[in-house]
């Protein structure tokens, strides 16, 4: 790009200086060392939380893994690594959300980022949900975002800034279709328009808002709800020829949480594999 030599920033640089540069560069980027992360549902085998938790540590930080008590988070983040704690929290529960939030924050010092990442589903027709499925879609997938991000916006503060990711769905951007029905569409849309307005509103004090709509990811969230032959039949959709894995959403939150994405504010990052361009 720069030729055998070239200015860059004002420096004059060779090929082999730039690409030291760079590789240098980009680590300190991703390099989450000294940082805390709160990740809500994030003790299930192969979920999206629990990718999200390993991609951090390995990045240097130190995660707070938070799920329902018979997910046993506590239990799960011991074995899982030394880095990670773990912390019984339902995000539908404002109290809960502030008291762990509170605790999470003494126990690490700090809290950094925030991954929204919990979240349930139902397939349910429209005219058969019951008022009570309803509420819990709703209260899970998006009350649960905005309890967790009330509770840890003053501790970002705190420490000047700090980033939250949301982890919505393809579905709140093509009205569900696949798997999840007309309630779960409703409360991933409304999970975009809580990331941008907070992402309109803390930025000016140094936090950023990003979500991420997954399109059709292979682990336990479809399990069950999908046979082989219609995951094949919708692999043949996408235009990359697969259904994601929840390590390709977990990348995109890094790219969220970290430096990476320094300029990037009230965006939903498309992570499908082209199923849903627009
Ligand atoms: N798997 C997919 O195809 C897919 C596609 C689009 C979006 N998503 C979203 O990704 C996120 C993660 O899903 P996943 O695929 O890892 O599935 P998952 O079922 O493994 O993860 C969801 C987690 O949320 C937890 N949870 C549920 N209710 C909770 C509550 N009240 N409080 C705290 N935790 C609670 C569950 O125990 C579980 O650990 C969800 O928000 C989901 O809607 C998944």
């Amino acid at each position: 790009m720069f030729g055998a030599s070239g200015k860059l920033g004002g420096e004059y640089l060779n090929e082999r200086n730039l690409k030291l540069s760079l590789a240098s560069n980009v680590n300190d980027i991703i390099n989450l060392t000294g940082k805390v992360a709160v990740i809500t549902g994030s003790a299930t085998d192969d979920g999206i939380g629990l990718a999200i938790a390993r991609l951090f540590i390995k990045c240097g930080a130190k995660v707070a893994m938070l799920d329902l008590a018979d997910k046993k988070p506590v239990e799960k983040a011991t074995q899982f690594d030394q880095n990670a704690r773990g912390y019984v929290c339902d995000v539908t529960d404002q109290t809960q959300c502030q008291n762990v939030v509170s605790r999470i924050a003494e126990d690490f010092g700090r809290i950094d980022i925030l991954a929204n990442n919990a979240g349930i589903v139902f397939g349910t027709r429209f005219s058969d949900i019951g008022s009570d499925e309803y509420d819990r879609v709703m209260d899970v997938n998006l009350r649960g975002n905005f309890n967790m991000s009330q509770a840890v916006v003053p501790h970002l503060r705190r420490i000047g800034g700090g980033t939250i990711v949301c982890i919505s769905s393809i579905a709140g951007q093509v009205g569900g279709g696949l798997f999840g029905s007309s309630h779960y569409a409703a409360s991933k849309g409304g999970i975009f328009s809580l990331t941008k307005a907070l992402a309109r509103e803390l930025a000016p004090e140094n936090i950023r808002v990003n979500a991420i709509a997954p399109g059709v990811i292979d682990n336990n969230f479809t399990k069950g709800r999908m046979t082989r032959e219609i995951k094949d039949e919708i692999a043949a959709k996408i235009p990359m020829g697969r259904l994601g894995s929840s390590q390709d959403i977990a990348k995109c939150c890094l790219f969220l949480a970290s430096d990476l994405s320094s300029y990037v504010n009230g965006a939903i990052l498309d992570v499908n594999g082209g199923l849903h361009i627009h």
